[in-house]
């Protein structure tokens, strides 16, 4: 009997070693030792043995069992190190082949815009703040100096959120300002902060979106002036446009949360059809461009944020990211910024391989 188990095994490791490939090899463990397997089918015969024969006959069978499992193993290893031996030989990567063609993604424009702006206020000192876009009652409003029944409510088509139990219902943030005022109730003063982002009004037509962009500007210090107010304004456009020439008009306006308040236009010409800033808007072929609101800080509204005004001053400013973003790239249709068509970006958009043609800030 275990001469007979002898030879059995003596074949079994002869078709393994004549095994030509890894799927051979399994073939035979199936044949061996699978479920229906030869050597299986002679060990379930155990049980019927007595203890007797099953003693030299158990040992001889696990022996061989063990031994053809083994050798199993051994040869897929080799022939699988084979396999990839000769793959390795064969085959060849031709780097020179050119590679497939793949369209690049595009740096959407307000994108693009938000990183030149933060690069020149960040040469001027500016950290970049950012706040929630669902804002509560008192941050967009009241505490801007906007109170309930003020008209400028009105002015602002606000999105609410339906109310949830008392108080004021949420709403959607209408500008970028109530990161001023969620700065100035977090940070101590001296504040130089920008705060860039999305605002929602309930208002569309070319020139208007229902979400739109906005970069809100703050400075609080002590002894802080109109002046700067101006100098900053000037030196942001200058570097914003590229244009040296740039002059700056400051317009009395109101806002509840500056006071003085002025709106900001540009001087620029629209010869030939396209726009170029620079100039006086009074000389003969140019015009004045509304660029932004801006005003020092409202006594009340420092006050509103638990800082003393007789210590603490400064400027804030609002400007449209979209408008700044037309205006310098020269689309004509807000809409399209957000239809998300791929024609409109591949051609309006900028390429995030090349370096940008950022304005390289300001004393560049
Ligand atoms: N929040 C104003 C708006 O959305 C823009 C603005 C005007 C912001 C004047 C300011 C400012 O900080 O001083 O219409």
């Amino acid at each position: 009997m275990s001469s007979d188990i002898d030879k059995e095994s003596a074949d079994w490791l002869s078709r393994i070693d004549a095994a030509a490939t890894p799927a051979d090899v399994e073939a035979i463990r199936i044949e061996a030792l699978g479920k229906q397997g030869a050597i299986t089918a002679r060990m379930k015969t155990l049980g019927k043995m007595t203890p007797e024969e099953r003693k030299t006959v158990g040992a001889a069978l696990n022996n061989m069992r063990q031994t053809v499992q083994d050798a199993i193993q051994t040869r897929k290893v080799t022939l699988e190190d084979a396999e990839l031996d000769n793959r390795l030989a064969a085959e060849s990567v031709d780097i020179t082949l050119p590679v497939a063609d793949r369209l690049p993604g595009h740096i959407h424009p307000i994108s693009q815009v938000m990183d030149e702006l933060a690069e020149i206020f960040a040469d001027l000192g500016f950290a970049v703040k950012s706040g929630p876009e669902i804002e509560d009652d008192w941050h967009n409003f009241t505490a801007l100096n906007i109170p309930e029944h003020h008209p400028a409510r009105a002015m602002h088509d606000t999105f609410y959120f339906p109310a949830e139990g008392e108080g004021a219902p949420k709403l959607l943030r209408t500008h970028t300002s109530p990161v001023q005022i969620r700065t100035m109730m977090s940070e101590a003063p001296p504040i130089r902060i920008i705060a860039p982002g999305r605002v929602y009004r309930s208002d569309s037509d070319a020139t208007h979106t229902p979400m739109f962009h906005q970069i809100e500007g703050l400075v609080i210090d002590r002894d802080i002036t109109m002046g700067h107010l101006k100098w900053t304004l000037e030196t942001f456009v200058k570097a914003f446009f590229e244009v040296d020439d740039v002059v700056l008009r400051f317009r009395p306006s109101y806002f509840p949360f500056t006071e003085p308040s002025a709106e900001v236009d540009v001087g620029c010409s629209f010869a030939g059809g396209t726009l170029s800033i620079g100039g006086s808007g009074d000389e003969e072929g140019r015009e004045w461009l509304e660029i932004l609101g801006s005003g020092m800080v409202n006594r009340r509204v420092i006050e509103m944020c638990n800082l003393d005004p007789d210590e603490w001053q400064g400027f804030a400013f609002g400007v449209g990211i979209d408008r700044l973003a037309m205006l310098k790239y020269g689309m004509t249709d807000l809409r399209a910024f957000f239809d998300g068509d791929l024609r409109w970006i591949r051609h309006y958009g900028f390429s995030p391989f090349s370096v940008p043609t950022l304005s390289g800030g300001v004393g560049a």
